[in-house]
């Protein structure tokens, strides 16, 4: 067994709410095509190269097949020169039979799209947690046996369980109604496992939570930012992107927002002027 200090580090780049149509702009107001490139670009020009792109839900807005095939294009351009494969999860808005053909080119079903993953010894079990039709979210029984499956003997880097809805409430009202219900069902299904943290879209804002004391972590989106100070029982939304940068090494997960607004930095101190690791 390798002790968890010598375990290497992992690095996901998760991509949330993308929100993408075949043309036009979300709300007459987002031109989300513009907002996914332009965070794709950052991770490009930056010097991080990741394990993998994941890609958390509410991907394609009205679930339009040209709107994926608009989406596989870029994250497949980003995936390519970075070297790391993208993982793609459904959410509310997503169309179970158009994302299997036009994202997994898999023959169009129904059925929830679980898939297990690796990134070297580290386990990605992405789960649908979506309910067709409703923007709620649960996991049905048999996907919770066929979670407790997957996870029954332990990974050699731990596991990472991404799933669209947050397992967890939300300081927006609205928001924690159509989250995921029966969230204990899911830590009962976990419990004593090798889950390290759980990643999760949906809110459209960064937050932290835990399920059975295991980090929960919200992405933003890449399509634009909910405000949790909306007047309760409200939902506003602000211009703005954003992704997540989250790092595995043994036990130690760090899950960090990274905002993208396009700015020149305010600050940069060059390399060897900070205390070294
Ligand atoms: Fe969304
Ligand atoms: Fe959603």
């Amino acid at each position: 067994m390798t002790a968890a200090a010598d375990r290497p580090r992992r690095t996901i780049v998760q991509l949330s709410d993308v929100h993408l149509l075949a043309e036009g702009l979300q709300h007459g107001a987002v031109d989300n095509f513009a907002n996914l490139d332009l965070v794709l670009g950052r991770i490009e020009d930056s010097e991080l190269r990741p394990d993998l792109l994941l890609l958390s839900g509410d991907l394609a807005d009205r679930g339009e097949a040209a709107a994926y095939r608009r989406l596989r294009r870029r994250v497949e351009l980003s995936s390519e020169r970075l070297g790391a494969p993208a993982l793609y999860l459904p959410g509310n808005h997503d169309d179970r039979p158009t994302f299997r053909a036009e994202l997994l080119d898999e023959t169009p079903s129904t059925a929830p799209i679980d898939q297990v993953t690796w990134c070297g010894g580290l386990r990605m079990v992405a789960m649908d947690s979506t309910i067709p039709g409703e923007e709620g979210g649960e996991l049905e029984a048999e996907q919770l046996a066929w979670l407790c499956e997957a996870l029954a003997e332990p990974a050699p880097e731990g596991s990472v369980l991404a799933l669209h809805h947050p397992p967890v409430s939300s300081p927006i009202a609205s928001m924690s109604r159509i989250a995921l219900q029966h969230p204990e069902q899911l830590g009962e299904a976990i419990a004593g496992s090798d889950v390290r943290v759980i990643l999760a879209g949906h809110n459209h804002h960064a937050m932290a939570g835990t399920l059975r004391g295991i980090l929960v972590w919200l992405s933003p989106a890449t399509s634009y930012r909910a405000d949790p100070l909306a007047p309760e029982g409200s939902f506003r939304g602000y211009p703005g992107m954003a992704c997540s940068r989250v790092d595995i090494e043994g036990d130690s997960v760090l899950a960090s927002a990274v905002v993208v607004a396009g700015e020149e930095p305010i600050v940069e101190l060059p390399v060897g002027s900070m205390p070294e690791r």
